[in-house]
């Protein structure tokens, strides 16, 4: 046979040996064994990004279907969501996201705190991957989006992309992450944080209980995660474990709406810091202590909480905020002066510095205000303090690119809230898409947002997606 036979000839048994293969590997396979054999380099049909945006078809109908579905698995009556961290509904609606996954072919895996992987190999599988994802616990008596529409969209995004013809060049990952909300342990983002190598959260989860003093340990087996305490470093991703990362999820503020604007590309996120602090008084009979004789600790929490609206409004932009979220007395009865007082204080910025002098003059505050009511400041400790997140540039002008491509207009906008791509950023650069939602309502049932928008923002993922595969 002379050379070109040949290659014909094992090409031949190539393909046939291909044949022999699983679904899932088949590409992979054929390529690589084109790349042995044939001497050339490997046939890749779209190694250049070529698939044409008007050719994206959303199965909007399947994947609102999907939202009621998942939304069903909840603690709290429809149209409520409450899902919490290792529920009996939570384990259910992860098996749904598992089905779901596996159903759009892709490889699935889990880790040993649930942080749930499925990936669509890419035909050269050793690079870093593209991931996407984002969460699906709900807070008590919350609605069916947040979060939702960046796992259940992104599954639909991979779904679009097997429709067209287009073969990864890198793989695609739709990450689903244990716990974005605090609901349960106080911690947010714990999947994301512990995947992005938090050491101190690690060691963190080895003591932390909930509500009910169940461990977090206790709480992962019980949702049938084999966890041991030395396990939980063995979860961190490296820094080449992925290409990059990029976040779908809904605005929950109402700019995008207000303007009539279809899509939100994220340039950064703001950097949160969350404070607990407790007073301690002399408490005593409301009708028998004078006025000048009370060391009243719910009235230093009063005051506090007006100090941290003035030194957010002082530090000389809007976009410092900082909020009392909650406030609690004991022994609250109304006949009887606080002898403790417990507050809450989120405060965020996209300027770390200017969010830590904040931080600071909040507790500069707290001793001051202790001192003149004379009641003890037991506690001021900060829970977490973290830096802000940029979006990768290269993914801000990719998605500019989609958005073009795709006619739609965007603003190009910081988030205030955080999301787990706060986290991701600290291992592969991050890039978030926002859809419009209603009235910027999210956190309760009436948070919503149109089919319309779900499609926009599944085609922004596809195309993201597609884009950063191929470089
Ligand atoms: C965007 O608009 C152009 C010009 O009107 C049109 O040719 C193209 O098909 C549109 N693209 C999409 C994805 O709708
Ligand atoms: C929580 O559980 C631990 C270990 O079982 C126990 O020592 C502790 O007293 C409990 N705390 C409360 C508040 O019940
Ligand atoms: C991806 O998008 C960037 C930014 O728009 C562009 O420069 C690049 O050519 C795109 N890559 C591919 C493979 O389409
Ligand atoms: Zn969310």
């Amino acid at each position: 046979m002379d050379a070109k036979l040949s290659q014909v000839f094992v090409l031949l048994l190539s393909a046939l040996f291909i044949a022999s293969l699983s679904d899932t590997s088949h590409d992979e396979q054929a390529r690589k064994t084109m790349e042995d054999f044939s001497g050339y380099p490997a046939f890749t049909p779209h190694s250049c990004l070529s698939i044409s945006p008007s050719s994206l078809s959303v199965d909007i109908q399947g994947l609102q279907r999907q939202i009621e579905e998942l939304s069903s698995f909840s603690d709290s009556p429809a149209p409520t969501v409450t899902r919490i961290l290792y529920s009996e509904k939570d384990v259910l609606a992860r098996r749904y996201i598992k089905s779901l996954m596996a159903q759009a072919g892709l490889s699935v895996r889990e880790d040993s705190i649930g942080n749930i992987f499925g990936r669509w190999i890419g035909t050269e599988a050793a690079l870093p991957a593209v991931a996407t994802g984002s969460h699906i616990d709900a807070i008590p008596y919350s609605g069916k989006y947040d979060g939702i529409i960046g796992v259940l969209g992104a599954i639909e995004a991979i779904n679009v992309l097997k429709r067209t013809d287009l073969q990864p060049k890198r793989s695609l990952e739709v990450i689903m992450f244990t716990s974005e909300e605090p609901t349960r342990f106080g911690i947010s983002c714990l999947g994301s944080r512990l995947l992005a190598g938090s050491e101190e959260l690690a060691h963190a989860l080895k003591q932390v209980v909930d509500g009910q003093n169940i461990t977090f340990l206790e709480a992962a087996q019980s949702a049938g995660y084999a966890i041991h305490q030395e396990d939980l470093t063995s979860i961190f991703l490296r820094k080449d474990d992925y290409f990059s990362f990029v976040e779908l999820h809904i605005e929950q503020g109402p700019i995008l709406e207000n303007e009539g604007v279809p899509i939100g590309i994220v340039t950064a996120i703001a950097a949160p810091a969350s404070i607990t602090v407790d007073f301690e008084g002399n408490g005593g009979h409301a009708g028998a202590v004078l006025m000048p004789s009370r060391n009243d600790a719910g009235l230093a929490a009063a005051e506090l909480a007006l100090a941290v609206e003035k030194h957010a409004m002082d530090s000389g932009s809007l976009d410092t905020v900082g909020t009392v979220g909650v406030l609690e007395l004991h022994p609250g009865a109304i006949n009887s002066i606080p002898s403790k007082a417990h507050i809450e204080i989120d405060t965020r910025d996209i300027d770390e510095e200017r969010r830590n002098i904040v931080v600071n003059e909040i507790h500069q505050s707290a001793i001051r205000i202790a001192e003149k009511r004379g009641v003890k400041l037991s506690k001021f400790k900060i829970v977490n303090q973290d830096p802000p997140a940029l979006s990768s540039n290269q993914i801000i002008s990719t998605m500019e690119d989609a958005a073009k491509q795709l006619n739609l207009s965007y603003n190009l906008m910081i988030s205030r809230a955080y999301h787990d791509s706060l986290f991701m950023a600290r291992i592969t650069p991050m890039g978030m898409i926002f859809i419009p939602c209603y009235k910027g309502y999210s956190h309760k049932p009436e948070e919503y947002t149109s089919p319309e928008n779900i499609v926009n923002g599944v085609k922004m993922l596809a195309l993201t997606m597609a884009n950063l595969s191929s470089e």
